[in-house]
């Protein structure tokens, strides 16, 4: 007979605990969720039944794949981003809390200038698995907006957010190498744009070396090539007085306003934005 739901879950933190996992215990019991579609309190309720054969195959293959590396958002396929939840897949980048520095920014910005209510374009460039722009678009009613990436497997996936979060009637996802082929202006671009240097890659934690796609960390010798084919491109899809937000590195915030000062995009004092960590992560710089 196979184990309670509440012993599978015990185990299954010991062994990842003995493994060296730090949040052992978190760890086992999302996969537990996914591994039996059961909700945190259904778990609770339900702990003294058995978790049943095939649901504790699915769980063992989980907390095997949790030991040797792989992280939770990939083993289950989805990770919550700015109280959403997104699905992600070996074509997109796992989103990061970090980027949720964006998210703030972009909305304090259009708070600020009183934009809120304006149907606004939106461009996301790197959109990944949509969710910066989705979530500019389901928190910005009236807004449209074009997600751009030059992976369709991305995009593929991006579309699929779009459509399960009820923003698929105002986005549009187009492949592309950044602005090329694109046309129209737009009053915001946003982008986390790839920006290890590539160098520094394999040192990365395996967690993020082994199971993110190269081509959404990959930001070139110095970790800064796509900013400066963003800056080169901004003006031309900026509405004069529009808006462009980056997310960068933490030790690259003063490369990046370089590098937008010379293509005339004015940062101002107020436009950096810290994460959580108190580490600049958000630039916003204006188009003159
Ligand atoms: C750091 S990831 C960001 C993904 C998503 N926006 C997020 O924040 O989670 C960068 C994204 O840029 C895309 N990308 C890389 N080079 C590109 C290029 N030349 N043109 C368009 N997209 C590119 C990658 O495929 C990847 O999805």
């Amino acid at each position: 007979m196979s184990p309670s739901l509440q012993s599978a879950q015990a185990l299954a933190a010991k062994t990842l605990r003995h493994g060296g996992i730090e949040m052992a215990a978190l760890d086992a019991r999302a996969l537990l969720k996914t591994a039996t579609g059961l909700s945190f309190e259904a778990l609770i309720t339900n702990g003294r039944e058995p978790i049943g054969p095939r649901c504790e195959r699915r769980f063992q293959d989980y907390i095997e794949r949790r030991l040797s590396g792989e992280p939770v958002s990939r083993i289950r396929g989805t990770r919550e981003f700015y109280g959403r939840d997104f699905r992600i897949d070996p074509h997109t980048l796992d989103p990061r809390p970090d980027t949720e520095t964006l998210i703030v920014a972009a909305l304090d910005l259009v708070g600020r200038e009183n934009l809120l209510g304006h149907a606004l374009r939106l461009l996301d460039l790197g959109t990944g698995s949509g969710c910066i722009l989705v979530t500019l678009l389901a928190e910005l009613p009236e807004a449209t907006g074009v997600g751009v990436d030059r992976c369709p497997g991305a995009l593929r996936v991006a579309r699929d957010n779009a459509l399960a979060l009820g923003v698929a009637d105002r986005a549009r996802f187009v492949a592309a190498n950044w602005f090329e082929g694109l046309a129209g202006r737009y009053d915001i671009v946003v982008s986390n744009p790839p920006y290890i240097a590539s160098a520094e890659i394999d040192g990365l934690a395996p967690e993020v070396a082994r199971h993110d796609p190269r081509t959404a960390l990959d930001g070139g010798a110095d970790g800064l090539d796509a900013y400066r084919r963003i800056a080169d491109g901004a003006a031309r899809f900026l509405d004069p007085g529009g808006s462009l937000l980056v997310e960068v590195g933490c030790t690259q915030m003063r490369a990046v306003t370089e590098i937008f000062r010379k293509e005339r995009l004015l940062v101002a004092d107020n436009g950096v934005q810290t994460d959580l960590g108190g580490h600049p992560r958000c630039i916003c710089a204006k188009s003159s």
